[in-house]
């Protein structure tokens, strides 16, 4: 009669089982897609002119500012951990309105540079950070004009000298991350006439105006008022990190560099197919302070979501990933 349901037969059960090969940690294993190594990681280190004592950043607990003498041995231990490479960032004792101490050859970044390179030797890739913020007195990553803004063409030749400098204190690779317009090409230009062909650009391609370097302002003791929205990027566009990684590679980037790297994985895995370069992402402070935070209240694992997340952004295609955690994670994942 009508509106009577027809009596049913069972419905069809699934053909396709995906849980087949979950059942088990060696079946789990078998077919996992992507595995974070040591070597994959790059670890993020502070130094501090004048320190006696290695000091925790409050921001970052578990993070220090180094002496001299305890960056060399934090490298020490990165190169037995097997990891990837050690970046340098350095405060200087003494600022100025155009971070002249990021170009003498005592400089603390240069000095330490070179002192950690005589003890790693070839087994780690030295990376120092060029960028004139950490040495100036405004804490701006570039020269600033009369009227506060900053002034591309004159960052450029500030830059230049830098990274000679850097080149000639031995570090391989040299983090480029002010965010000025043509700045790749500028520096390799310098590096190339200097004689350093060899030495490596890393560019901070696809860098982010973000929150997420909250304590890494601490940790750098940033004299920065205001923010950096008029030469890092808006985090509403994508289109334009595209313009930004192409730029870089044409003009002579090693690598390409997405930062942060947790909220900004759909401009990872874009580069990533976009570039025949290595990949890096930078897991930033903020990132590193999430996760801390939250796993000291108990409401995370530590653990697991470290594992989780570096996974993450190298699941979404970078290869190096910089990171706090590093050494911490080369552990977890032996
Ligand atoms: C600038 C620089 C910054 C970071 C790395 N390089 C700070 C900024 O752009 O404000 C942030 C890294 C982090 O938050 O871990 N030289």
């Amino acid at each position: 009669s009508p509106g009577t349901v027809p009596s049913a037969a069972a419905p069809p059960l699934p053909t396709s089982r995906p849980r087949r090969l979950r059942r088990t940690p060696g079946l789990r294993n078998l077919v996992s897609e992507h595995r974070v190594h040591p070597a994959n990681l790059v670890w993020p280190v502070f130094v501090k002119e004048g320190l006696r004592e290695p000091r925790e950043i409050s921001s970052l607990p578990g993070v220090m500012q180094h002496t001299r003498d305890s960056v060399r041995k934090a490298a020490v231990e990165a190169a037995q951990l097997g990891l990837g490479g050690i970046m340098l960032f350095a405060i200087p004792e003494h600022r100025d309105a155009i971070g002249s101490a990021a170009t003498t050859p005592d400089g603390i970044l240069n000095a330490v540079t070179r002192e950690v390179v005589a003890e790693v030797g070839d087994a780690l890739p030295v990376i120092p950070d060029l960028c004139l913020d950490e040495f100036t007195d405004h804490g701006h990553c570039g020269v600033p004009r009369a009227d506060g803004s900053i002034d591309n063409d004159a960052t450029l030749a500030r830059y230049a000298d830098m990274a000679v400098a850097l080149a000639e204190s031995g570090g391989d690779v040299l983090g480029a991350s002010g965010m000025m317009d043509g700045q790749i090409g500028y520096v390799r230009s310098a590096l190339d006439a200097a004689g350093h062909t060899d030495t490596a650009l890393l560019a901070y391609a696809a860098k982010y105006a973000s929150a997420w370097y909250g304590p890494f302002r601490e940790a750098v003791e940033s004299q920065l008022q205001g923010d950096r929205r008029a030469y890092q990027q808006d985090p509403a566009n994508a289109t334009e990190a595209l313009r930004e990684i192409d730029a870089d590679v044409a003009e002579g980037a090693d690598i390409i560099m997405v930062k942060p790297a947790l909220p900004y994985l759909d401009i990872v895995r874009a580069a990533a197919e976009r570039v025949h370069l290595p990949v890096a992402a930078y897991q930033v402070s903020g990132e590193y302070a999430m996760i801390t935070a939250s796993a000291d209240r108990g409401w995370i694992d530590r653990k697991a979501a470290i594992v989780e997340s570096l996974t993450a952004i190298k699941r979404a295609g970078a290869g190096i990933i910089a990171s706090y955690f590093a050494p911490e994670a080369a552990h977890l994942l032996r």
